[in-house]
């Protein structure tokens, strides 16, 4: 750091988006860190290697600068490396949340390490540690639960991520073990999930134990086991912008939690300090940098922000102590992970991105997030034999839809061609007996069709439409049309099962009537085999719901220990049933 000029210490402190990002930008300011933001890839389906390629070439660049500093690729690989085509896609937290295993989700850390090694990247912004409280919120499904015990204990993903801890390593030094691992990020520092009506990157009203026993737990988990960076969040608490808030950034995150790895803004974190955004910048960026923020997501307007923050450095408003405090933590993390001595790709990685072994994992983690809701006359599991079978429903057959947001594209999509997978309907077809039985697909059957066909039973597999972030922020939370009047018409004429596609508990309880067996399949990703091995009795339902599951949506919020608790399904509920051999 003695060698460092200003320059080359801001250049550590700014992270821009790959699109900007070219030879001169990197050489020309020093640039710290590169990020892919929801969807930015290198072009449609590309490859590892051409995944490789341009963070490699990032990568010379940095390297290529007076120092040689190595820059730190970072993305969003929220459920799997989920961005990446052919990625393995695990299950969304909502559904790791129901599986309440820590060591299934360490796991799922460590293959998803993998596969985004194998693309060249080290840092992820994952895990999401938020605790929701409101299921209107649009990132519920990225929460493991309501309750921030079981948050904390899925933090166990920061180990499969990053490796165990030495036993011997004080507490809140960053830790990464090496070349098949990554930097990861517990985010959004503190109180995302809390907002009210759960609107997004809106404010948390709560006291200040409130704040510390619901939402901090999982930051003092995921310190614990050594994580390198934390992302501060949109949210305000109690009208304070956290972006801004030194309390709970140098006082209680670096002073009182003793973290000693880096904190980075959200995207575009700095402009949305004001409304509207981007209003006094200068002064935002003071603001959040004297909190405590070490790397800035510009992402975009970087040259605006380095002269900025240049002037503020100049102008003795921003102290070099505070520049030094942030570049030391960026420098520490990308000691500790071996950027140094490694900056470039390992190519022999390759072959674990979408990897069988981590497919098999992904439909493990399937299988244990399915929650059995209902299950009238022990319906499931399922007949494979003699049966003729009706599959309706849009996310019977939809990989995207299975998949939810942050898949491929920031917002999700729709159809079966956006990546590699096995859709519910694929699975139910390769699990039947294909000799007695049949299975139809119509999307969504009429009436007349319904009576006519002798159906042994129906699977309804019905849910939300994809979405991320704010776009997701839903106050009715009804299942979109046709998915309703689809249940209420098969489920009348012949005996069904509906499956629940979504990120959140949603208005079931007017149908329910109608319903012999119900399963919340949250948001599976590319892995639907696990879906139909557990209906089809391969194995057992033993999910347990991670939120409460509302009647209507004026009970909300409402979640586990409230006074007024008076939920269709409360929290840690949970069907089982017994796997069954293979003759029925
Ligand atoms: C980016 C995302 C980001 C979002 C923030 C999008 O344009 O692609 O990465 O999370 O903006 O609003
Ligand atoms: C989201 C973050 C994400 C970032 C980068 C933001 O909009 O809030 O969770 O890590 O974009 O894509």
């Amino acid at each position: 750091m003695n060698r460092m000029t200003l320059q080359e210490k801001i250049g550590q402190m700014v992270q821009i988006e790959r699109t900007v990002a070219s030879p001169q930008v990197m050489k020309n300011y020093f640039i710290g860190s590169v990020l892919s933001g929801g969807g930015s890839s290198p072009g449609v389906n590309a490859s590892a290697q051409e995944w490789i390629k341009m963070v490699n070439q990032f990568q010379r660049d940095a390297l290529s600068t007076r120092l040689g500093i190595p820059m730190i690729y970072g993305i969003d690989s929220v459920h799997g490396h989920s961005t990446v085509y052919n990625a393995t896609i695990f299950p969304h937290n909502i559904g790791l949340g129901a599986t309440r295993d820590p060591e299934l989700v360490k796991r799922i850390g460590a293959a998803t390490a993998l596969e985004a090694r194998a693309t060249g990247i080290p840092y992820l912004f994952a895990p999401c540690v938020a605790v929701c409280r409101d299921p209107r919120w649009g990132r519920c499904y990225e929460s493991y639960s309501e309750d921030p015990e079981v948050v904390s204990s899925m933090t166990e993903i920061v180990t499969g991520l990053q490796g165990d801890i030495p036993s011997t390593s004080p507490k809140g030094v960053p830790y990464v073990g090496g070349k098949t691992k990554v930097a990861a990020c517990a985010k959004h520092y503190v109180g995302d999930g809390g907002t009210v009506n759960g609107i997004n990157e809106n404010n948390t009203i709560l006291s200040r134990h409130g704040l510390l026993s619901i939402h901090m737990p999982g930051y003092s988990a995921s310190i614990i086991k050594g994580v390198s960076t934390v992302m501060v969040s949109y949210s305000s608490w109690n009208g304070d912008k956290m972006h801004g808030n030194r309390d709970l950034i140098t006082g209680f995150l670096k002073g009182t939690l003793r973290f000693r790895g880096f904190v980075i803004t959200d995207w575009e974190g700095l402009d949305r300090m004001t409304s509207p955004r981007h209003a006094n910048y200068s002064n935002s960026i003071l603001r959040g940098i004297n909190a405590g923020i070490d790397m800035i997501m510009v992402p975009m307007k970087y040259k605006e922000f380095i002269d900025d923050l240049n002037q503020l450095v100049t102008n003795h408003e921003i102290p070099m102590s505070r520049i030094d405090d942030a570049v030391r933590r960026v420098l520490r993390v990308k000691f500790t992970m071996g950027l140094f001595e490694n900056p470039l790709a390992d190519e022999t990685l390759v072959n674990h991105l979408g990897s069988h072994e981590h497919r098999e994992l992904a439909r493990e983690a399937v299988r244990k997030s399915l929650v059995l809701l209902k299950n009238t006359n022990s319906m499931l599991p399922l007949p494979k034999k003699g049966s003729k079978i009706l599959v309706a429903g849009a996310h019977a057959d939809n990989l995207g839809y299975q998949c939810g947001g942050w898949t491929i594209q920031w917002q999700g999509q729709s159809g079966n061609n956006a990546t590699v997978g096995t859709t519910i309907m694929d699975a139910i077809m390769n699990t039947v007996d294909k000799q007695s039985s049949q299975v139809v697909y119509q999307e969504n059957p009429d009436t007349k069709y319904l009576q006519s066909e002798g159906f042994s039973y129906a699977i309804v597999v019905v849910g939300e439409l994809p979405y991320a972030e704010t776009e997701g922020n839903n106050m009715n939370l009804t299942i979109p049309e046709p998915g309703p009047t689809m249940i209420k018409n098969v489920c009348r004429a012949v005996k069904c099962v509906v499956v629940v596609v979504s990120g959140r508990p949603v208005v079931i309880e007017p149908y329910l009537k109608w319903i012999d067996g119900l399963v919340a399949a949250w948001l599976p990703g590319t892995e639907g085999q696990g879906v139909a091995d557990v209906l089809f009795g391969n194995y057992g339902f033993s999910g347990k719901l991670s939120r409460t599951w509302f009647r209507s949506v004026d009970q909300l919020p409402m979640n586990v220990g409230d006074e007024h608790y008076d939920p269709l399904f409360p929290f840690g509920f949970g069907l089982t049933t017994e796997p069954t051999d293979d003759s029925n």
